[in-house]
Order: C-alpha cells, then structure tokens, then sequence
C-alpha cells in the first residue's frame, strides 16, 4: 500500500511522527512517502520539531509559505495535485484541521484517491473558525475516520457519515507527548530561566478571534499583565502574533529582562522546551486545541480563552476550563485556580500513546484490493 502523509504547519508534525514510526513496523506492506505544504517554514515553526521528534525530513517539501486563506489553499492544492499524478498514492493520511488538511483531501479525492483522516469528527460548531470549516470539508470527503473520542464519533454519524468509515482510536498528540515525557523532564530549562516548579504559568496566543481585533486583545492582556504580578507568565509569541503585538504597540507589555514577575515573551519553544515547561507550570494560558489535550494528560489545569472549544472531553473529564476572552472572567478563573480550586481531571479512554498503533493495524487490515 503506498501512502502519503501529509503535514503543513506547527500542530501536524506530533500528529504525523507516532504514525510514521508505527507504518515502519510493516517495511514490507507500506510504502510511505512525508510531504510538507510548506503552511508554516520558519525553522522554529517547522525544522526544529523534525528534530526534536526525531522525524525523517519530507520527501517532498510544496514550499506553499504563506497567503489569505483562498491563496494557500489554492497553491496547496495545485502542487499537491502534481505530487498525487506523479506518486500514485493508493492513500492519503491528513491530520488536524489546517488549510493544508482540508486542500490536500479535496485534491486526493477529486483524483479517486481514498483519504484517511486523523482527528476527525471535532466540532466547536463556530463557523466562524476557519479550522471548523476544514473540519466538515474534511471530513465529509473521508474515507477512514478516526477518532479521539467517542463524542466525535457520534458527531460524524449525525452527518450522515456511515458508520463502517469511523474507528474510534485514541489521540496520536498524546502518543508523542508519551513517548516524549521524560525527555522532556530531563530539560534543565527552568532552571536556566530561573524558574521554580509550580511557581509559573505559560501561555499560547495567536486565534485571529483573539488577536485580530485590538479591544480584545488589549483586554486579555490587561488580565495577563494583572495575573503576572503573582507569577511570572511565560509567552512563546507565534509569529502573526507578534506582528500584531509591534502593530498595535503592545510591547510595553512585556518584560524581556525576565525579571521575576511580568508576562516574559520567547521565541516559538521547540517541542521538548515547552513541554518540559507546561508540565511544571500552575496553570496554562491557551487558545490552542493541542495544549487543552496536552494539559489534561499532564494534569495541569488549562484556562481557555475562548467562547467554545471542539474539544468538550478536555472540559467534561480533563483539567480545562473554557473561560472566553474577558478580562474579568480570565482574572476570576486564575485567581480560582491560585487559591486551590481545581479539579484533578481523568485520562480520556485510549489516550494511552498507542493510537498510531491501533490507526495501523486497521489500515493494514484493510485488503489492498479495497483500496
Ligand atoms: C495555523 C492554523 C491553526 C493552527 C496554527 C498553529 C489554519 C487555518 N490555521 O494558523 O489552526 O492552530 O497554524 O500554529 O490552517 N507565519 C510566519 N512563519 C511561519 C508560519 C506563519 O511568519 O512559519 C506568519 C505569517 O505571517 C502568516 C501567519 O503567520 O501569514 C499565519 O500563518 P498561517 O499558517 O496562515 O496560520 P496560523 O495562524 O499559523
């Protein structure tokens, strides 16, 4: 079976690695090739987690960068499209809900070629999301859906996606957080920063819901810059938001000096540096998706700053709290969690590191004449 797996920006390259070394199991029935859209190519949004992961380079590399939403899509699309000619891929593996997932399904299936989604059936239902749009287009298009939990399994099958099409197998994140663990713990990180266990938080920030608009941009900020004087907070700036940041003059912020309190702003972190972080911090601050999985498996509470999230089971069993983005409401929730309220959260069922394996099994169950 020759397959090609795909990956485009930051969140697809811990997805993609535990299911890259699970298909080397099998030599001699996969044959499998990487290709990167090119979504995201600075070295500490790409190459540095290639090695931190232990990846092999992509094989292939779209070289796509950046555009609006329709010009990358678009640009995904066409070269892609010249890889699937060339190639032949008897499947395509997409992961996540990036622009770079959703292109590449729709290129493989207008060209008959069966596509396997990982990380289906997630729905915040915020159409105002364009990852909720790449969502559905993905996933209506899918031929093998697999699933982090049992609410998304029932999400596709409320679209009408038949029910032979979704294999409910756990979380392939959670397999490289797994694996990576004590790696991680083995950093000296907080001690080079001067940082103590339990005495931090860190934060993610750059959902154009969050960062676009100034007046709430400026207000989560107000709220961080106030929680801050309690305990530093560490901010690894995602590139769009710190263009933002010098747009609107938001620099007086932040305290580059790193002196004891303040919000500390970084470089992107590798893997291993932000995991070795989030796993010691009070809290974590985040309008990421991975970081609520991330945080519910390492047990450290997670205040979301957003309306909804397509992740419910990190809220219903896990340590995530769904906040929204006003500055009170993250205020009151931190304040919450400093003075000892706070829940302990449960592991979801088959978050335990062999989801690429199950995903594995099933695909080399599959007859190649069915394919
Ligand atoms: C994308 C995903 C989002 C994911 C995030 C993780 C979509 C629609 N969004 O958002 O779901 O949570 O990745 O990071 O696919 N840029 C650089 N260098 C890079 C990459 C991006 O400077 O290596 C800057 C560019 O100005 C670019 C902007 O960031 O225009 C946005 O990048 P893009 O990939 O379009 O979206 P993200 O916000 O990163």
């Amino acid at each position: 079976m020759k397959i090609i797996n795909i990956v485009g920006a930051r969140p697809n390259f811990m997805k993609i690695a535990p299911i890259i070394e699970a298909l080397n199991q099998y030599p001699t029935h996969f044959d499998h090739l990487l290709v990167h859209t090119g979504q995201h190519y600075d070295e500490k949004m790409s190459s540095d987690f290639f090695e931190d992961l232990g990846m092999p380079k992509p094989d292939i590399d779209l070289g796509v960068g950046s555009g609006s939403h329709a010009e990358q899509t678009a640009r995904i699309m066409i070269e892609f499209e010249k890889v699937c000619l060339n190639e032949k891929p008897d499947l395509v593996i997409v992961v996540g809900d990036v622009n770079s997932t959703m292109a590449c399904t729709i290129t493989a299936k207008k060209l008959g070629i069966k596509v396997a989604h990982v990380e289906a059936g997630l729905r915040s239902r915020d159409m105002t999301m364009p990852e909720e749009i790449n969502r559905l287009c993905t996933d209506i298009l899918c031929d093998y859906l697999f699933t982090t939990d049992k609410l998304a399994n029932e999400n596709l099958l409320k679209e009408g996606i038949a029910e032979e099409k979704i294999h409910f197998v756990g979380n392939v994140m959670i397999d490289t957080l797994v694996k990576h663990r004590q790696l991680a713990e083995d950093l000296t990180l907080l001690d080079d920063m001067g940082l103590s266990k339990g005495e931090y938080a860190t934060m993610t920030l750059h959902r154009p819901s969050n960062v676009d608009d100034p007046e709430i941009f400026m207000g989560i900020l107000d709220a961080l810059e106030n929680i801050s004087k309690k305990m530093p907070i560490i901010f690894p700036l995602h590139p769009r938001t710190r263009k933002l940041i010098n747009e609107y003059g938001f620099k007086h912020y932040f305290n580059e000096n790193k002196k004891i309190k303040g919000i500390w702003i970084t470089e992107p972190l590798g893997y291993l540096e932000f995991l070795h972080l989030n796993m010691h911090a009070r809290m974590v601050f985040t309008d990421s998706g991975g970081l609520q999985e991330e945080t519910t498996v390492l047990g450290v509470p997670c205040i979301t700053i957003r309306q909804n999230t397509e992740r419910p089971i990190t809220c219903t069993e896990g340590t995530n709290y769904l906040i929204g983005n006003k500055k009170e409401d993250i205020i009151n929730a931190a304040e919450s969690i400093l003075g000892g309220n706070q829940r302990a959260g449960t592991t979801p069922e088959l978050w335990d590191g062999k989801a690429a394996n199950r995903i594995v099994e099933i695909l080399h169950s599959i007859d190649n004449a069915a394919i």
